[in-house]
């Protein structure tokens, strides 16, 4: 979901960066020195620009760089070939009707793909194979944009009854089965048992650590185990056994209603929940307005972990690690075994968190694995200026999480993350995004989306700037590769922006092309390279979309464009099938900021009887071959 800075830009601000320890002693040409900065120590660098001073090695990543633009078409790198794979309201079963946005109703939304595809996951098919060529396509749906949707364009608030049902089947998940023909097209296999649509209506359960908990009571769940569907899913990660984890993000824009006579008054004020009603669910269900049912925003801002291979699963809430606005999270398995959960709250001076699972993954038993997320320890993530930084345990009864504090059970500390976290003094961070671990290094990266909020005064290490429109790439690193370690070394890879403008930072052979703005979600293919996804580079005048680097050696921060959305859209969820071959992206809000009656790009289908739609595509390389090299 993009989210608009409030504030102008303000290029002249703290421009003194961190920049990578790593480049200093890697021979980009960087010396390293320290200056004071307020109160705060901060060691820069000054960079060599000249490009005799750098070797440029042949690296892996040696596509054509695409230029920035801003138009209504999809495009990508020369050489490469997109492919529409599903858009919002196509068929997911045989029986599905045809899609008309004229006639759309919730039964036909409830056996159709939903709107605002945003995480994507691929799981090959047979399950634990490696394959490329079939699998399990899992897809968030994250969020709505009614005025885009219906005809007459009306806004969330002005949906009636049935316009909103239609809204509240189109979030949640698709999952669909897919497979490549020979002709290297993609196709849905509409006939596969493992086809699912997963809604807000969905039977879950929670578990772990609040399962059960009575601040989770309602009418519906008398026991605080027992909870429905699944919205605001974000982004999310695909687990080494072979589950989905979708993150619950802006939850709060869900509900409405006073809730000042609520137990749950700081909670919900902490959480961003506000009396005025932001979407028309709670004006048509009971639910969704918190005078009638205050528990209820206590049963999402978690992590739902999904099994695609098993159509009636229940999924499960997994309150082990945390409750707060989830922009995902992504699962690396330990050295020793230990499952490792990574996850940020994706808002602005919002925390980092790490999850360290009690029990011990066992390759040759899923079943086992399958609840490994329900017990361990949660951390929040403190930085240094020195280019250290902790991970902070969230233990009930430890240091101030007692009574004193209103934390009265280890449930009460899962729910009330956000506070736990303030009290231990975690490091509040320019909206943390996607977090995940590169599959051939073990190194950690953190998307920093942007932080218009941020004044002088409160800038640090990580967070190098005020008024930061652009956003930052940081990068972890655990000690000895040990991801259960209570410190990790930590460096900016990118500091995002216009090229040589407001302290932008990058490799200094980028092109005029290669910078990249508000980085959201990434991945790595199988050599290890970092694809970065955009979500706000329009702010700047181009168009969202991946960037592509190398991660070390001498073009280490060398970014390049590959791809570009259409006009309006932000890029979301890309995923690599495991030979590196596919590239699954979600092209999200394609048009937004204009409307279904007078749209801005009717982008995929360029049909006058359709609006633009959200939709996956599936980028390769003609010809074949590994993407990017
Ligand atoms: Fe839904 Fe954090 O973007
Ligand atoms: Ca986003
Ligand atoms: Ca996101």
């Amino acid at each position: 979901m993009p989210q608009k800075s409030s504030s102008s830009p303000d290029f002249q601000s703290v421009l003194a960066v961190r920049l990578s320890r790593r480049n200093a002693l890697k021979g980009l040409g960087l010396s390293s020195a320290t200056m004071m900065l307020g109160a705060c120590s901060i060691k820069t660098s000054s960079v060599v620009t000249s490009a005799s001073a750098v070797s440029k090695a042949q690296g892996s990543l040696i596509f054509t760089e695409l230029e920035h633009g801003l138009d209504a078409y999809l495009s990508v790198s020369p050489g490469y070939q997109t492919q529409v794979l599903v858009s919002w309201g196509d068929a997911l079963f045989p029986n599905t009707p045809a899609f008309d946005p004229e006639q759309q109703t919730e039964q036909r939304q409830l056996k159709q793909f939903g709107y605002n595809n945003d995480f994507i996951g691929f799981v090959s098919l047979p399950l634990g194979s490696q394959a490329s060529d079939r699998g399990l396509l899992v897809v968030n749906h994250e969020y709505c944009s009614s005025e885009m949707m219906f005809p007459g364009s009306p806004s969330e608030l002005a949906l009636d009854k049935q316009q909103t049902d239609v809204n509240i089947a189109a979030h949640g998940l698709s999952v669909v089965e897919i497979a490549r023909q020979a002709d290297g097209q993609w196709q849905l296999v509409l006939n596969s048992p493992y086809n699912r649509r997963i809604t807000p209506h969905t039977p879950m359960q929670m578990t772990g650590p609040a399962a059960g908990s009575s601040r989770l009571f309602t009418r519906y769940s008398t026991d605080g185990v027992q909870t429905r569907g699944t919205y605001g899913n974000c982004a999310g990660g695909v687990t080494p056994w072979g589950t989905i984890l979708t993150g619950e993000e802006n939850v709060d824009t869900f509900f409405g209603g006073d809730f000042s006579a609520s137990n749950e008054g700081e909670n919900y004020r902490r959480f961003g929940m506000v009396s005025d009603f932001r979407t028309s669910w709670g004006l048509h269900h009971e639910r969704w307005d918190m005078r009638q049912n205050p528990a209820e925003p206590l049963h999402v801002g978690w992590v739902v972990e999904i099994d695609p291979f098993d159509p009636h699963s229940v999924p499960k809430k997994r309150t082990a690690l945390g409750r707060y606005k989830h922009e995902g999270a992504n699962v690396f398995v330990n050295a020793d075994n230990s499952v490792v959960a990574y996850s940020g709250d994706d808002q602005q001076f919002e925390y980092l968190y790490r999850f360290i699972s009690k029990g011990r993954y066992q390759p040759d038993n899923r079943q086992a694995n399958l609840h490994l997320l329900d017990e361990g320890t949660l951390y929040c993530a403190r930085f240094n200026d020195d280019g250290s930084m902790q991970w902070l345990p969230l233990v009930f009864g430890h240091g101030p999480l007692t009574a004193e504090n209103g934390f009265h059970s280890q449930a009460d500390v899962q729910l009330d993350c956000r506070k736990a976290a303030d009290l231990l003094g975690a490091t509040p961070m320019d909206r943390p995004e996607d977090v995940d671990v590169n599959p051939v290094t073990g190194q950690v990266y953190v998307m920093l989306t942007n932080n218009s909020n941020r004044q002088t005064a409160q800038v640090d290490g990580p967070n190098p700037r005020a008024k930061n429109l652009t956003g930052q790439v940081l990068e972890l690193t655990p000690p000895g590769g040990d991801h259960c370690a209570d410190t990790f070394s930590w460096e900016l890879m990118i500091v995002a922006g216009k090229k040589g403008q407001s302290g932008s930072q990058y490799h200094p052979d980028i092109t005029d092309n290669g910078w990249l703005a508000c980085p959201d979600n990434c991945a790595f293919d199988n050599l290890g390279n970092l694809w970065i996804a955009t979500d706000g580079a329009e702010v700047l005048g181009v168009a969202d979309g991946i960037w592509a680097t190398e991660v070390s050696g001498p073009n280490r921060a060398l970014t390049k464009r590959f791809l570009r959305t259409p006009e309006g859209a932000e890029l979301c969820g890309p995923f690599f099938t495991p030979d590196s071959q596919n590239l699954f992206c979600s092209i999200q809000h394609p048009g937004g900021g204009s409307s279904f009656d007078n749209p801005k790009t009717r982008w995929p289908d360029f049909r006058d009887d359709l609006p633009p739609r959200p939709s996956v595509v599936v980028v390769t390389k003609q010809g074949g071959g590994r993407i990017g090299s």
